[in-house]
């Protein structure tokens, strides 16, 4: 029979039950992920109760309340607020997406946190993004060219800039990226769905120069053909982008460059 070993660590257990806030009307429970790599030991799922009266109707609202009035403790990545940095993505009712474009009225019961799965935590909702990065810059996300330089600009026609759109719109958060199988299994091989859609929005771009080196970079059976059409990351997506469909797209740019 096999035995499994849980990697030391995995086991998440009952955190603590903060005190409801005073003379609140309207009260919300979260339930969210805690660990402190200061402190070791196993995660934990601590509860606690948000004043909705007195709070603003995002779950970065909520956490950001948590944070101020009850925990400052309590960990996570924000900036812009406005779903544009990428920086709040977390997994939240079971999707990952953005903490500051999800409404908790969205969520029926408790709200429950998690950081972005299959991830190190660096600490409660802040993923390790290293990896995610070097994959991203592994694709060489600028303009390649060997032509001279023009006096002014490069210059792309209006149906040609129209071909980066559902592209550039990418804010590099990761949800789909941490919400692929594939990557599961082989994100440190695997380039995953977030990488690979910038790597199409270069393989496209009319001014872009190096197609073929590109695709040689991608002609492997792990960076590129790992993604097997699970569809998760366009479904989780908080963006709306497809990066399945740009996935399908080197595939079929890569076989007609064999014809
Ligand atoms: S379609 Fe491909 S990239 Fe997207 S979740 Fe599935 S395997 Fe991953
Ligand atoms: S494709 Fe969407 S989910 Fe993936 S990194 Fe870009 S914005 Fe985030
Ligand atoms: S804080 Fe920038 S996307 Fe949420």
């Amino acid at each position: 029979m096999v035995q499994l070993t849980l990697p030391k660590n995995s086991r998440i257990t009952e955190g603590k039950v903060w005190p409801k806030p005073d003379s609140a009307s309207a009260l919300r429970e979260f339930r969210i992920y805690r660990w402190d790599p200061e402190a070791g030991g196993n995660p934990r799922m601590d509860t606690f109760y948000v004043d909705t009266e007195d709070c603003g109707p995002m779950v970065l609202d909520a956490l950001l309340w948590i944070k101020n009035k009850v925990d400052a403790t309590l960990t996570l990545r924000r900036s812009c607020r406005e779903g544009i940095c990428g920086s709040c993505a977390m997994n939240i009712d079971g999707m990952n997406t953005l903490a500051c474009t999800k409404g908790y009225d969205e969520v029926k019961g408790a709200v429950k946190i998690y950081p972005l799965p299959h991830m190190p935590v660096v600490k409660d909702l802040v993923p390790d993004l290293t990896g995610f990065y070097a994959q991203h810059a592994f694709i060489e996300p600028w303009l390649h060219t060997v032509s001279p330089t023009p006096q002014k600009e490069w210059l792309q026609s209006r149906a040609d800039r129209e071909k980066l759109d559902g592209l550039y719109e990418c804010i590099l958060c990761a949800c789909c990226t941490t919400s692929c199988p594939s990557y599961w299994w082989n994100g440190d091989k695997y380039l995953g769905p977030a990488a690979l859609l910038q790597a199409y929005r270069w393989l496209i771009d009319s001014r872009d120069e190096a197609t073929g080196e590109r695709l040689n970079d991608l002609d492997d059976p792990f960076r590129l053909y790992r993604c097997h059409t699970i569809m998760n990351c366009a479904q989780t997506c908080p963006k709306g982008l497809n990066p399945a469909k740009a996935i399908a797209e080197i595939k079929k740019m890569m076989v007609e460059r064999r014809l």
